[in-house]
């Protein structure tokens, strides 16, 4: 995705030896919706295509396939699909025109629950693949280009995808930078009311420590110093350790951290009734683990809370933050809230904000309740109207938004290890993330700090950012 195109059209592709004379090489666009999952699978697209003579470009105009890595999780991510899809068939008959091919493709959770019906409302699609099927890309695209009709292609399970996915290669890792997702358990059996994960990336499924620790291990050597661990439900993973046993998140972190090179490391997104102690005591124990915890609560009522069979009340989320806070005292929250839900009363929206107030959020992300097809939730008479959901949105937002502005401006004068991921609009700028997920804007700062983790002395807070400056003799961390 931060990939750069291939410079000219007569570099070899990636086969390994070099006997062939130059072939044409061939350019895959991908855009991603949704989660970060959606990223990195979208990440792995490209790696899978590689060996084939596929480079990744920026736009679709300079594409021979290109693939929407699609979100289902509420109905205005799925319907920008079908509004792009308009638009990539007017482009296909453009190129037709020219005697140029175009293959559509369609990944990622949308294409999950609407298998058949995608190719039935866009019949410009070629290529229809779930979730844990993309490792076949390669597969599917050499039948496409020998005239095979459309495919549609989502069946389960996640094992073989894992099994199947070449480890990163370093060039395209480092082209990347030095922050990346790690995915270690997909899936979901929590079946919240309102949720559609739970159909569209199947039953929960953890990876073995032992292939997670060599894509990690692959990953540092690429330069990487930051990973972020993924899963729907990343906690409750649960992947083979070495021994045969059962690994817990806890203990995968503390493998992690032993890797040479993984300075930080993230995980996201967890589940409160999957906060062991031993993930406890890991944010306690072990310095990597960034002190920055995303745990959705989605309301702060009782009642909402068990209609949306989130398992757990609103005084046990905060007595588990309590006990987080303990551990590691600066830890910083971060949550998912939804307001809106059927049957939500103004009551029950209050305690949500009283739970907000109660916890204080450094950043947080807040959606009204959209009904999805095939969730028990989307059926309940009581839905609320879109005005009440929109100025409850607006109310929770307010709150969050004053914490959040709260919070980064309490960082002004702190000094802190920033590890600079991105460059800046000006010269000589470089921007990197804090440890707790914050943009740091540094003016003035060499291009060699790039990629390293930095002692940086913030010097104003904004709602968005930080801006610090580099202190005297600056000293790499790591
Ligand atoms: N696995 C994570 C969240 C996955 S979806 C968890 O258990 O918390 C990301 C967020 O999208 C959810 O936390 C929820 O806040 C929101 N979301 C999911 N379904 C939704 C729906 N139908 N309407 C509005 N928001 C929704
Ligand atoms: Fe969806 Fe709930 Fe599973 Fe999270 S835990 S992915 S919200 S069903
Ligand atoms: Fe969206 Fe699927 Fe992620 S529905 S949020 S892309 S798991």
């Amino acid at each position: 995705m931060h990939d750069k195109p291939a410079p000219s059209r007569t570099v070899a592709p990636e086969t390994g030896h070099q006997a062939e004379p130059a072939a044409p090489r061939k350019k895959i666009f991908v855009k991603t919706y949704g989660c970060q999952m959606n990223v990195y699978d979208s990440a792995r697209m490209v790696d899978v295509m590689a060996p084939t003579g596929y480079a990744e470009v920026d736009t679709p105009e300079e594409a021979d396939i290109v693939i929407l890595n699609t979100c289902h999780i509420r109905e205005k991510a799925a319907e920008k699909v079908y509004s792009e899809l308009g638009r990539l068939r007017d482009l296909k008959k453009e190129k037709s025109g020219r005697g140029e091919s175009l293959v559509i493709g369609v990944a990622g959770c949308v294409a999950q629950a609407e298998g058949e019906e995608m190719r039935r409302r866009a019949p410009a699609v070629d290529l229809v693949l779930g979730p844990q099927t993309y490792h076949r890309l390669p597969e599917y695209i050499a039948r496409l280009a020998n005239g095979g009709p459309g495919i549609v292609e989502t069946e389960f399970p996640a094992e073989d995808k894992f099994e199947s996915l070449p480890v990163p290669d370093r060039r395209k890792t480092l082209a990347r930078g030095a922050t990346a997702f790690l995915t270690i358990q997909e899936g979901c059996d929590k079946f919240c009311t309102f949720c559609v994960v739970p159909y569209t990336r199947g039953s929960e499924f953890s990876r073995p420590v032992a292939r997670i620790l060599d894509e990690a291990k692959a990953l540092a050597d690429a330069g990487v110093r930051e990973i972020t661990l993924l899963g729907q439900n990343v906690n409750a993973y649960h992947g083979e350790d070495v021994k045969g046993g059962a690994a817990t998140l806890g203990a995968l972190i503390r493998d992690l951290a032993a890797v040479d090179g993984i300075e930080h490391i993230r995980y996201t997104t967890s589940h409160p009734r999957d906060m062991d102690e031993e993930l406890i005591a890991a944010h306690a124990e072990v310095p990597e683990l960034m002190p920055y915890l995303h745990l959705p609560v989605q309301s702060g009522s009782d009642r909402i809370l068990e209609a949306m069979n989130r398992r757990h009340d609103a005084e046990s989320y905060v007595r588990l933050v309590e006990r987080i806070r303990a551990a590691r005292p600066d830890i910083a929250m971060s949550s998912d809230f939804i307001v809106g839900f059927p049957g939500e009363t103004d009551r029950d929206f209050e305690a949500t904000l009283d739970l907000v107030r109660t916890v204080g959020y450094a950043q947080a992300y807040s959606f009204k309740y959209s009904p999805r097809p095939g969730t028990p939730a989307a059926t309940e008479e009581d839905q609320l109207p879109e005005e009440v959901k929109s100025e409850r949105l607006q109310r929770l937002q307010a709150l969050l938004g004053e914490q959040q502005v709260a919070f980064n401006e309490a960082c002004a004068g702190r000094i802190m290890p920033v590890l600079f991921d991105r460059r800046g609009k000006g010269e000589r700028q470089l921007v990197g993330r804090s440890p707790w997920l914050q943009s740091v804007h540094v003016e003035d700062a060499p291009e060699n700090l790039f990629g390293n983790i930095v002692e940086v002395e913030i010097e104003e807070g904004y709602r968005n950012s930080l801006r610090g400056r580099l202190r005297a003799a600056e000293a790499v961390v790591a």
